[in-house]
This record gives structure tokens, sequence and C-alpha cells, in this order.
């Protein structure tokens, strides 16, 4: 009885999942997470060792498991990561956006290209994609669509910069794809983490003091771990999860509630 219940409320049996930054960090959290509640999961990253050694992690735990190497920072590269993705299980049900990168130059010195290859993982990327899969979604009547965002969407730290702008911008995304198609099926949220360290911030990571500063932020009195993601992920890539959309959910010990 317990388990036909959590099963309809969480079971990802069946439902195809695309997972972009799946081979690191919080996305390949999420990934194995999405994988491990029954999903057939994609992750999608340029570097091939990891992302093998991510689906051969997953495939040995029995879990479906396959990967793409991509650049998302191109939209050629994005729309080849697309088809390539949807070439190994089907047309995903799931998207989860969680390729990022985080360059902080001063402000005054944020080149050009900085800003673009920004905007172009961080933002155009999971529209992108969003543009790409929702539709479908739509039209089969069901849909997660769950983006990566940042704290620094909502509060200017650590040099938030370009990256900074990204984020706020992709939550805003967020709500828009969640217009287009929550009303057939299809939800759209963010995910928002405080901070985890990972190679995407491993200077600031690096840095003890800095650290512990972070997590003396936090209410819960540490900072985050990849696995954080795991309950969140598969909450909102679930049927549980029908009437939640458009929303920003954070996922950070209590750093932005204080
Ligand atoms: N860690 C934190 O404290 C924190 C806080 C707030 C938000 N976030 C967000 O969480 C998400 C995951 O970050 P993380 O901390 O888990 O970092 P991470 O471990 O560095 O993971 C980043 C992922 O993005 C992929 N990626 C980067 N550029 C790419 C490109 N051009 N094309 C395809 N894939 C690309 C990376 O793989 P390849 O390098 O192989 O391409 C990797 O799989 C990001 O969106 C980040 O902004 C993280």
């Amino acid at each position: 009885m317990t388990d036909a219940y959590l099963s309809s409320l969480f079971s990802l049996d069946g439902r195809v999942a695309v997972v972009t930054g799946g081979s690191s960090g919080i996305g390949r959290a999420i990934a194995g997470a999405l994988a491990r509640a029954g999903a057939s999961v994609v992750v999608v990253a340029r570097r091939e060792a990891e992302l093998a050694e991510t689906a051969r992690e997953l495939a040995a735990d029995g879990c479906r498991a396959a990967w793409v190497s991509a650049d998302l920072s191109t939209r050629d590269g994005v729309r080849a990561a697309a088809d390539d993705a949807a070439a190994a299980f089907g047309e995903p049900d799931v998207l989860v956006c969680s390729a990022g990168i985080n360059l902080r130059p001063p402000m005054g010195e944020l080149d050009d290209a900085t800003w673009d290859v920004t905007m172009a993982v961080n933002l155009e990327a999971p529209f992108l994609l969003g543009r790409r899969f929702g539709p479908g979604m739509a039209e089969r009547g069901y849909g997660r669509i769950v983006h990566v965002s940042s704290q620094q969407a909502h509060r200017a730290f650590a040099t938030s910069g370009a990256y900074g702008v990204s984020k706020g911008a992709l939550e805003s995304l967020a709500r828009s794809q969640a217009e287009a198609w929550s009303g057939r099926g299809v939800t759209v949220n963010t995910l928002v983490p405080g901070f985890v360290p990972t190679p995407l911030n491993a200077a600031l990571s690096s840095d003890p003091e800095r650290v512990a500063a972070l997590a003396a932020r936090t209410l819960v009195g540490r900072n985050g771990r990849a696995e954080d993601f795991a309950g969140a992920a598969v909450f909102l890539a679930s049927a549980a999860s029908a009437y939640v959309t458009g929303q920003s959910v954070f996922v950070d010990g209590g750093f932005s509630a204080h």
C-alpha cells in the first residue's frame, strides 16, 4: 500500500529525462536521483570521460542511462545536443538544465566574450532546449522542466556580474515557459541552490574562511551538498508536483531566509 502510494506520487518509471550538466556537481546528483527513481536519463555536457563515467555508474546501479557530448555555448551545439539526446530513449518527459558557468571578472572588466558565453550557456541553452522539447511535452500532456538558478538571481555578492544577470533572466524564462505550457500538463520551475562546493566555484571553495562565512549565512549551519537536490528534483520531475509551476524553489539551508 505505502509503496504503491509513494510510486503514484514520485515514481519516474517509464519517463525519459535529459539533464544538462549531468556529468558534474548538482546536475550529476540530479541525474542520479531521477535515474534511481525510475527514469531513463541522458546526461549532456562537453567532457566525454566524465559523461561516460556518470552513465557507467548509473548502469552499474541498474539504471538506464546514456550520454551526449555537446557544447551548449553555441546554437548549433544545442540543436545537436537536443537531437542526439532524443535519439537515445525518445523525446524527453523531463528536462533539467543544470549546465552553467560562472566567470567572475570585476564588473568594470567584464568583456563582451564573457558576457556572451555566460548568456549562451546559462540562459540561451535553456531557452532553446525548452523551445525544442516543451511543445512536444504539451502535446503529449505531460512534461517537467527544471532549471537550476542561483542566489545571485536575487542578491548580488561574490562578484555576481554576468552570472547573476543570466540567472535572474533564467527564473523569468521559467515563468514564461510555465505560462506557455502549464495548461497542458507541463510544469516549469527553478531550483535555487545556496553555496555548494563544486568545480564551478573551485577558487571560492578553496578559501576556508569564505566557505565558513557562507555556511554561517545558512540556517542549517552548513553549505550545500549535491545530494541535497535529489529529493526536490524528483518531486519537481514527478506527478507529485503537478500543481507547482512558475516557482523558484530554494534548496539552500535557509541561506535566503534571513
Ligand atoms: N555550486 C554552487 O554553489 C551553485 C550555486 C548556485 C547555482 N549553481 C548552479 O548549479 C548548476 C550546476 O553547477 P555545479 O555547481 O554543479 O557546477 P559543475 O560541477 O561545474 O557543473 C557544471 C556542469 O555544466 C557543464 N557545462 C559547462 N559549460 C558547458 C557547455 N558549454 N556545454 C555543455 N555543458 C557545459 C559541465 O560539464 P563540461 O565542463 O564537461 O561541459 C558540468 O557538467 C549551474 O547552473 C550553476 O550555476 C551552483
